[in-house]
């Protein structure tokens, strides 16, 4: 949003500059640097980089500081434990307790806290109380299990003084080798090293210390940011003094890394120390509200997922970095020179990076691997899944803001049916409430919030209202005023209730750290506190980072104080997902006996918020460079874990051209996360306004989700239960092939096959798509058929055309009724579009169920696999049962497959006019008809089985 931070006294006038310069908005003005940190700018980052750089200056006549005592080593059921003592620059040993939890999933986990600061007191600081020690509840906000310790892990029998081995994971191939002195670990799969912490001596713990009388210690340190930091006239006051833990991480013969989202760059990470295009800073995370963000950049934005995926050809292997602290990461890569004896094999790219958080444990998990899969689904065993979405939620979103009278949004509603266009969603952002006091609607624009809703609910749709965190500071508001006298609210670092400015103007920050002030806000929207909501009503929880329009960085200060007095500079990340949290406790809990899985947008996320919300990419821009970032901003969540995820179709500030906004459709469609949305001076631009051709053309491919939603819901069922990304780069897919690992601009859904690359250039007429291997791939709409590994292949793209391919050997389950929305989809008969590959066989899984109610997580769904092989194309149930199984199926009873397609059919099959459709092992089998279809100019021939009618969730066979 455009707003001014300057603080002003007066909030008022304040609100008119906003809307002021939300007025003038000039697409493709840049980010506001002089608002962020660069890292010369943040003490912490500062020292960690030079501490880095005095290193490897000094090179092998620098010995680390850190050393594990060896006396203290013990190793017990799958856990190692002992002391790593760091030696001052004052010859002070400082102890650095560690665990080493080789867990049965396979990865391992390294802690380092600091046994000083947990003895230590509490220290008091004007009356009020910051905790000394290391923050160490991130996990209680990210982790929901994974981390049974391996039964088998073991010492590795074969010693060797001065080391520490231990031999772990699937049939102990795996090896952390703990070296003491000075302390460092590598990591082995099938005796080869791929991970290692602390190789190029960069571990830095930087310990507790009194204010007074350590001023002679570390001589070398750039002490002037110790005890306070001061930025854009805001100072930070540090009352523990300088305690950030930094690390090396490197990945010995990997060339690219991908994760830490969110940036809005490329999926291959880049380069942080400077060069030719590379980036001079380091990734950040630290979530914020970043105005105007800008591209190609390694600047944070609103979330945050420290979790890297280093790829080489047949290995993924990655680090977790446990801490809810700013953390920034560098990474510089090298190739070896070549070795003239090593007779023409190219040496291997390494991949080095360096990571450290201002405060917090050291607290990092190791995964090897070795595929991509192997690591989105050990990660997710740790922080949870994608929650299995309604289905609704996978469909088009349509929001801007705002929507500004009930009328308003009734009209709306009114004009997609009008002109044929499917949505499910429509969205009110902040102007719906009473002067932005939320929980409450403005009586003049909206007085029949339910009339509104009862609409919407007619043809199966919802709405979507927005909840931020950031409570108006008013007379006579009696959320507020319950918030103040329960005590539920944020405290400045005094102790006092903290008060900052947002779109209410002054306004008071709730706590969610605090288990009491989640019942409160799960209270707040009971049916009868939230008066005019209905049951098709869910929640959009924005400026979640938080976002404080005067605050520092456009935040909270770091010395504020939350729940448990843990100061919000140790859980400033995992902030955004709290409120998360307690509004998906609140969606949870609002009638008894009503429970539907909640829908929760979050703009501000962590590790771990898969498992209760979607997010969006924030504010970007209507320009085509937006666009295009928004794809591998998109993929790159997905590898992170964090698969439900899009960006504003449309670009959220400006005017997009009808070519770029139809673009954007076709883009967004491949989104798993689908919204349209606009800033509150852009001109309206829902899809029937666009005007011939383009609102057509729009239509088309929304039709296009809708078509694909089983296939999209399957592809969500997939990553809820092994984390597998819903849109999947060409790495992910080709772990092997060398030359797709840095391709970001296409991607394949799921595991169907298809293969998409939006046109994201202006003008375009073609997409040039990379095909990895040597399958046939067919156009989605012609079949024309395209071949060849390792090569573009140039695909026609006219403004009409979506480029999709569908790669030999899957089998694409579909519904292709138009309807106004997915509810209405529900009892649609499906087509099966049967891909076959060079064999002759496809095979392809559907997976369904009531996608509303938690009943499938008691068997009521229905997952079948398809197979065609041998001229016989079969349905077989690869679902476990549970109680609610039988009664589903039979609500599912009539739901049939209307149509088969064959692309690519034999040529034998000209001569046949039906097959025979076998069903529930009956012995004789109807007959179906089969048209067969010849086709010219590289078009592959295709057979359509007209209405087989067997059922969804039924064994079956059609012989063809
Ligand atoms: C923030 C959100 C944006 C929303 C606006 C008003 O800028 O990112 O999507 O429209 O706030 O609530």
């Amino acid at each position: 949003m455009a707003r001014s931070r300057s603080a002003s006294p007066r909030w008022t006038l304040f609100l008119s500059l906003t809307i002021l310069l939300c007025c003038f908005i000039v697409p493709g003005i840049s980010v506001k640097h002089e608002n962020f940190k660069k890292c010369a700018q943040s003490g912490f980052c500062k020292r960690n980089r030079a501490y880095a750089d005095e290193v490897t200056a000094r090179g092998s006549s620098w010995t680390a500081p850190y050393e594990l005592d060896s006396a203290s080593i013990q190793f017990q059921d799958g856990q190692l434990q002992g002391t790593i003592i760091k030696m001052t620059a004052s010859n002070e040993k400082v102890r650095l307790p560690l665990t080493v939890s080789f867990l049965e999933s396979g990865a391992a986990r390294v802690v380092v806290d600091e046994e000083k600061r947990v003895k230590g007191e509490i220290e008091l600081r004007h009356g009020s109380k910051a905790r000394k020690e290391r923050y160490n509840e991130a996990g209680k906000w990210v982790l929901v299990g994974g981390l049974e310790l391996s039964k088998s892990a073991s010492l590795n029998p074969e010693t060797e003084t001065g080391f520490t081995k231990v031999l772990y994971g699937p049939e102990k191939k795996f090896q952390a080798i703990i070296r003491h002195a000075p302390f460092e670990v590598q990591f082995q799969r099938d005796g080869e090293t791929h991970v290692k912490l602390n190789d190029r001596g960069y571990l830095n713990v930087e310990h507790w210390r009194a204010k007074v009388n350590d001023e002679s210690s570390e001589p070398k340190d750039d002490q002037s940011t110790w005890w306070e930091e001061t930025f854009g006239g805001n100072t930070d006051s540090k009352p523990r003094g300088p305690e950030s833990v930094g690390l090396d991480i490197s990945f010995p013969g990997y060339g690219h890394v991908f994760g830490i989202p969110e940036h809005a760059d490329s999926l291959s990470l880049k380069e942080t120390r400077g060069g030719s295009g590379n980036h001079e800073e380091p990734y950040r995370m630290h979530n914020s509200d970043v105005f105007e963000y800008e591209l190609n950049s390694p600047m944070t934005l609103y979330g945050s997922i420290p979790f890297m995926q280093a790829h080489r050809k047949d290995s993924t292997v990655g680090v977790f970095w446990l801490n809810a602290a700013e953390t920034w990461v560098d990474i510089v890569k090298f190739k070896p020179s070549v070795n003239p004896l090593a007779l023409g094999v190219s040496p291997k790219t390494t991949t080095q990076t360096h990571w450290f958080s201002e405060s917090g444990q050291l607290d990092v998990f190791v995964f090897l691997g070795p595929t991509p899969e192997d690591l989105s689904r050990t990660y997710g065993e740790l922080t949870g899944y994608t929650q299995l979405p309604q289905h609704f939620a996978i469909a088009y979103h349509q929001c801007r803001w705002n929507y500004v009278t009930d009328d308003d949004v009734k009209d709306v509603d009114r004009k997609f049916d009008k002109y044929q266009i499917p949505y499910d969603v429509i969205w009110l952002d902040i102007e719906y409430t009473d002067g932005k006091k939320y929980f409450t609607w403005d009586p003049l624009t909206f007085p029949d919030p339910k009339g509104m809703q009862e609409q919407l609910d007619d043809s199966e749709r919802k709405l979507v209202i927005i909840i931020d965190p950031h409570i108006k500071n008013e007379a006579n508001y009696p959320v507020v005023e319950e918030l103040k006298s329960k005590d539920l609210a944020v405290k400045n670092k005094d102790g006092n209730i903290y008060e900052g400015w947002c779109w209410p103007g002054s306004s008071h920050w709730v706590d969610c750290f605090n288990p009491a002030s989640i019942s409160w806000w799960t209270g707040l929207f009971k049916y009868d506190k939230f008066k005019g909501t209905l049951p098709n009503m869910f929640i959009w929880n924005d400026m979640n980072e938080p976002s404080v329009f005067n605050g520092p960085e456009t935040t909270m200060p770091k010395d504020n104080l939350h729940y448990g007095n843990w100061e919000h500079r140790d859980i400033h990340n995992v902030n955004g997902l709290t409120l998360v949290n307690a509004t998906y406790n609140a969606m949870l809990e609002r009638k008894k006996g009503e429970i539907r899985r909640p829908f929760i947008l979050t703009r501000s996320f962590y590790a771990g918020a898969q498992r209760i919300s979607a997010m969006w990419t924030g504010d970007n821009q209507a320009n085509w460079d937006h666009l295009a970032a928004s794809l591998p901003m998109v993929l790159n969540n997905g590898i992170a874990g964090f698969p439900f995820a899009g960006a504003d179709v449309g670009g959220f500030f400006g005017n997009p051209s009808k070519e770029l906004l139809t673009r954007w459709y076709q883009t967004g469609i491949f989104y798993p996360f689908f919204r349209a949305h606009a800033h509150i001076d852009t001109r309206r631009r829902e899809p029937y306004l666009a005007g011939e051709p383009y609102m057509s053309i729009i239509t088309q491919a929304i039709r296009l989700r809708y078509q694909l939603l089983p296939a999209w819901y399957t592809a969500f069922h997939q990553a809820s239960v092994n984390g597998t990304p819903i849109v999947r780069p060409q790495y992910y897919v080709h772990p092997s092939d060398e030359l797709g690992f840095a391709i970001d601009d296409q991607f394949y859904l799921g595991s169907t096959g298809l293969l998409a690359k939006p046109v994201v250039t202006e003008g375009a007429t073609s997409v040039d798509i990379y095909i990895a291997d040597d399958e046939k791939y067919y156009d989605y709409f012609d079949y024309t058929v395209y071949q060849g590994a390792g090569n573009r292949h140039t695909v026609p793209a006219p403004l009409e055309k979506v480029p999709l391919l569908m790669q030999g050997g899957h089998i694409i389950p579909r519904k292709d009724r138009p309807r106004r929305s997915s509810g209405l989809m529900k009892w649609d008969p499906y087509t099966l579009v049967v891909v076959l590959d060079k064999n002759g066989q496809a095979e392809g899984t559907l997976y369904v169920d009531d996608g509303e109610t938690f009943d499938y997580q008691h068997g009521a769904y229905i997952h079948r696999r398809f197979s065609f092989s041998d001229s016989s194309l079969s349905s077989e149930d690869i679902g476990r049962k549970g109680p609610k199984t039988v009664d589903y199926v039979k609500t599912m009873a009539d739901v049939r497959v209307e149509k088969v397609v064959v692309v690519d059919a034999p040529k034998e099959w000209q001569e046949k006019s039906s097959v025979t459709v076998i069903e529930d092992g009956a012995e004789a089998g109807a007959t179906a008809p089969l048209e067969y279809h010849v086709q010219q100019g590289g078009k592959a021939p295709y057979a359509v089985v007209k209405n087989p009618n067997v059922g969804i969730g039924k064994v079956w066979r059609i012989e063809f």
